[in-house]
């Protein structure tokens, strides 16, 4: 039989019985070590060999133990994939898929909606290794004719940041096969929960798990899931080379945090829409940004290919700057932060320089507001936007 996800979830990292007493803690402690002993130069062959052969196998502290493994299969299960790679950051994550997948003399096809840092990463290290980086409008541009004989990659993110806007991931992804060019997508907004690009088409998903997986604002965590041993074995690699490793607390705040997800996640998008119901009817507000609002131009997209949404929506305000700047700093409830997927509501105000890169994003708008919808009461969210909305006009 197999188990529903949220079922899984809760059983993978189960601490094992003590053989001698028949007992055992319910989770899986924090295994902090750097120095793995091996009980015989046997088991220590043994254990290079299954590394050699590109299998998961506990060697030293940089690869880390049991926790670690744990924490490998909950991304595994949630993303539907065979293989995966723990970073110390989103970022992290996002850099090792970058340099397990592409070469100097490589291009590579990024969608203009993708996390801002990624275009620094281009910047400051792709551009130097000769990887050619361009960008591409998913909703406006012909993407086939964007490809060159040397494209080895197509890098997306869906929704998209900032925006939310949803990406075709199965054409996407059609596209891609047709060439034999891989497929990587930033799975965070979903993290494999309430979407799964693996599912369809993608090759390569990367999520940070700093926001909804490990769920608390307190940790920094990044995955690679992959379903091609393949694939598999040149992101190892990157990982490998660079060094990178995650710490074993860490991944332990991580299985803790995931152990509430399914509760989490449905409440987080109940509560987004009740706000997006309220800003609706605000005359401040111009447009709202979340694709599980049915206003939403991905609404359609979303619709047909996630299970589920979440807290993060974006509103475009009809205001000036300084006004929107009024809205921000009278909200109490709402965080002034960049990150998001913890319990608490947080709120951004976009920079428009971070905006015109952005093919989604229209000229009409005056100012743009992120808001990360948390766990607390709608009623007092709702209340606090209300305030707040109200200070546009009478600071203006
Ligand atoms: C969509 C997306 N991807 C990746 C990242 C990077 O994650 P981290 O902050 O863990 O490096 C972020 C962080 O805000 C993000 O929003």
């Amino acid at each position: 039989m197999t188990e529903h996800l949220d079922t899984r979830l809760l059983h993978i990292g189960s601490a094992p019985f003590d053989p001698e007493t028949g007992t055992a803690p319910v989770s899986l402690p924090s295994i902090r070590t750097s120095t793995v002993r091996f009980e015989s130069l046997d088991a220590l062959d043994k254990a290079m060999a299954r590394r050699l052969a590109g299998e998961r196998a506990i060697t030293y502290g940089r690869s880390g133990m049991d926790t670690h493994r744990a924490l490998e299969d909950v991304f595994m299960q949630l993303e539907g994939g065979s293989y995966c790679v723990l970073a110390p950051s989103g970022m992290a994550a996002i850099t090792i898929a970058f340099l397990g997948l592409v070469r100097s003399g490589d291009h590579v096809l990024v969608a203009d909606c993708v996390y801002g840092p990624v275009r620094n990463l281009d910047r400051a290290l792709l551009r130097g290794l000769g990887i050619e980086v361009s960008y591409f409008s998913a909703g406006r541009d012909d993407v086939a004719a964007l490809i060159r004989p040397n494209t080895r990659l197509i890098y997306v993110e869906s929704p998209g940041s900032l925006l939310l806007e949803m990406l075709d991931m199965p054409a996407l992804a059609a596209i891609a096969q047709e060439r034999g060019i891989l497929l990587a997508t930033d799975n965070t907004w979903g993290s494999g929960y309430i979407y799964r690009p693996l599912a369809l088409g993608a090759d390569v998903s990367i999520v940070a798990g700093t926001k909804y997986v490990a769920g608390h604002s307190d940790v920094m965590l990044g995955a690679v899931i992959v379903k091609d041993p393949a694939v598999a074995a040149r992101i190892h690699s990157a990982q490998y080379a660079m060094g990178n490793s995650l710490s074993a607390d860490d991944a332990w705040l991580a299985l803790r945090g995931v152990r509430t997800m399914a509760v989490r996640m449905p409440q987080h998008a109940r509560n987004a829409l009740e706000v997006c119901k309220f800003l609706d009817s605000r005359p401040e507000v111009s447009r709202i940004f979340h694709p599980a609002w049915a206003k939403d131009p991905g609404y359609a997209l979303w619709q047909r290919d996630c299970t589920g949404s979440n807290g993060m929506l974006s509103v475009a305000l009809r205001c000036s700057r300084q006004e929107a700047r009024s809205f921000v700093n009278a909200l109490t409830l709402f965080g002034i932060g960049f990150s998001w997927g913890g319990f608490e509501s947080l709120v951004q105000l976009v920079d428009q320089s971070a905006l015109t890169s952005h093919s989604y994003w229209g000229s009409q708008e005056h100012a743009l507001v992120r808001l990360h919808i948390g766990l607390e009461s709608t009623d007092d969210l709702i209340k606090d936007l209300g305030q707040a909305l109200d200070r546009i006009g009478a600071t203006g």
